[in-house]
Order: C-alpha cells, then structure tokens, then sequence
C-alpha cells in the first residue's frame, strides 16, 4: 500500500550535501500546520487559560527539544525515537496522528521527508530561537471546563513567595484563569535546579498543582518537599537522578494523576509504593530500571491506569 511504496520513492527534493534549513525549509510548515494547538498557554476570548496540548510547544528552539508530556519530541539524529515525526507519518485516522484527524492538512510525503531529514542531520535550528516568530493564530475555541474540587480549600500563594521562585528562572503560572491553583515549570535553565531551591517552593504547598522537574539536578532528597503538596495532580521528574528511595515519600500525593519517570533510577522496587495512589491514570517508565513485567501488574493495580514502557 502507500506506506510500503513510500520506501522505494528516491528522495528526489533532498540532495545529499544540502543540509535542511529550519528556518526556511520546516518553520514555515510547523507554524502553519501545528503551532496553532502546541504553542504559549494563552487566553482564549473566554478568558480562559489554553495550554499548550500534549504540553509540547513548537513555537521556540529550545521549547521544541524540550519535548512534551510524553518525553522528547525530537531526539537529534533519531527520527525513530522522535515523536514529532513519527505522528505525522501515522495513518490519517489514527488517534495519535497529527495534526488530529480533522484538525488539519496531512504533510506531504516531501514534507515529512525533509523532517525527517532535519533530524538525521542532527536536529539543528541554525539562527532560528523561535517565540517571537510565531505568527498571531487565531486563539482555538476551549470546551468549558468543570468546577474543579482541587481548588477547594485551595490557598492563594502569597506574591513574595511566588515571586522567590521565579527568581529561579521557572514559570509560575494559575492552571487556570482565577484559579489558585499554580503550576511551576522550567523552560530553560532546568539543569541549575538542585535540591536546595527545590526547598523554596515549600510556601506554595497550598496550591502547587502541576510541578515540571524534569531536566533539573534534583535527588531524591527534594522528593521530601514534593510530597507535602496535597494537591498535585501532575509530577514531571523525566531525565533526573531520582530513585526508589525518592518515590517512597510520594505516596502522599493522592491527588496525582500524571506521574513521569522517565529516564530515572527508577526500579520495580518503586512501584509498591504507589499502589495508594488511586488516582494516577498515566505513568510514565521509558528508559528506567522497572521490568515490563512488573509494569504491566502495576497498571493493572490502579483502575484505568496507563503505564509507558517504550
Ligand atoms: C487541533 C490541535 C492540534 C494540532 C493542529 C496539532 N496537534 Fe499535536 N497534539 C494535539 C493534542 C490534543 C495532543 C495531545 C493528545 C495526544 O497525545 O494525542 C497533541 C500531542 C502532540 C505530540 C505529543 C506530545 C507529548 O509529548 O505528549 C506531538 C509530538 C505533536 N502533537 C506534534 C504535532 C505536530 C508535529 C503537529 C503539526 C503537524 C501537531 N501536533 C498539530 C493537538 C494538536
């Protein structure tokens, strides 16, 4: 069928010796065709607050090899393992093709081969940064969302110690418009955090609800701090040096459903310890010491629980 004809197709539009120029060659077609839904949070004329979906933005250099709630979304010199490829190459009705089924125009054979050209030669944006060269879409409508029980009870961090932790360089943002719930993120600088600034986000602990970790130099020492935030619903530690010792801690955490472990120390010794955690519905164990076997009895012990293992 068409995918197998792909294979014999010589890659005509591809000299050998001309390396793909991002800039000109595949941001034109990333902004056209995905920026849209994969770009900064925002209002919509709603006033409500849109994230980026899949938390993976396309508009900047360094937000795209940041990769999105499911790991990387380009790993230089691996189109296999680079989801940004792989998903436009799925069939058009496949549910994890993008843009979604619907939502937008397929690429073109040429197109997905210069992507994946792009990322054989490294991946690299030449000049291009990104942020301020995405054209102004248009802001997508957003179903209303339901009143949400986590806020409940919630306590507006105080200003000075919101303002403490941007001075780490990280994002404080609501997870919502008026919402007093907050989420903390790095999108560059990550691999300055250690366990000592992790210490500063202790005063947000009444509405901390979504904490991105990933890339930072934390241990599993700061894993004490984390699980004394009741209302976390979304933990990103991918690419840190925690282990089962840190996990233990986050049993605590009854709220959480996201959990992403993603290359850590990780190991089958960790998951009992989140048996109690009746409300997690994706984790994350690509790249970890966990054995499929014993990742498949985990996802069985937690109803509707999704478990990642490659
Ligand atoms: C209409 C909105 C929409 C458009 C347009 C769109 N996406 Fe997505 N994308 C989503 C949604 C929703 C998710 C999260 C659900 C999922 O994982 O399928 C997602 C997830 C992803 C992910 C996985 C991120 C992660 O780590 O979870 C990748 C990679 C991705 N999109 C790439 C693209 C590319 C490349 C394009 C353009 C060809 C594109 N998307 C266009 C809505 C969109």
């Amino acid at each position: 069928m068409k995918l197998a004809l792909l294979w014999l197709l010589p890659l005509a539009t591809l000299p050998a010796d001309a390396a793909v120029n991002f800039r000109t060659q595949l941001w034109p077609l990333l902004a056209k065709n995905c920026v849209d839904c994969h770009r900064a949070p925002h209002k919509d004329p709603s006033g409500k607050l849109v994230e980026p979906k899949g938390r993976l933005r396309l508009d900047g250099a360094a937000l795209i090899l940041k990769g999105g709630s499911e790991g990387d979304a380009v790993v230089p010199g691996d189109p296999d393992k680079s989801s940004l490829y792989q998903r436009i190459l799925l069939p058009p009705d496949h549910e994890d093709v993008m843009p979604p089924k619907g939502k937008g125009k397929l690429f073109s054979f040429d197109d997905s081969e210069l992507l994946k050209q792009w990322i054989i030669e490294g991946a690299s944006f030449g000049d291009w940064k990104g942020l301020g060269d995405a054209p102004a879409a248009a802001a997508p409508k957003a179903a209303p969302k339901a009143a949400d029980p986590l806020s409940a009870g919630a306590t507006a961090a105080p200003e000075a110690a919101k303002e403490a932790v941007r001075q780490l360089g990280a994002l404080v943002s609501p997870v919502a418009v008026g919402s007093p719930l907050l989420r903390v993120e790095w999108v560059s600088g990550a691999s300055a955090i250690t366990d000592q600034q992790i210490a500063l986000l202790a005063p947000l602990a009444g509405s901390l609800a979504e904490l991105d970790l990933s890339d930072t130099k934390i241990t599993d020492a700061a894993l004490a701090t984390v699980a004394k935030f009741p209302r976390l619903t979304w933990l990103n530690l991918n690419n840190t040096a925690v282990s089962d010792a840190g996990i233990a801690p986050l049993q605590t955490l009854l709220n959480l459903s996201y959990l992403n472990l993603h290359s850590t120390n990780v190991s089958d010794a960790a998951l009992p310890g989140l048996a109690p955690l009746r409300k997690l519905r994706q984790v994350y164990l690509w790249k970890t010491r966990v054995s499929p076997a014993e990742a498949a009895k985990f996802a069985k012990s937690i109803p509707d629980l999704k478990v990642t293992i490659d």
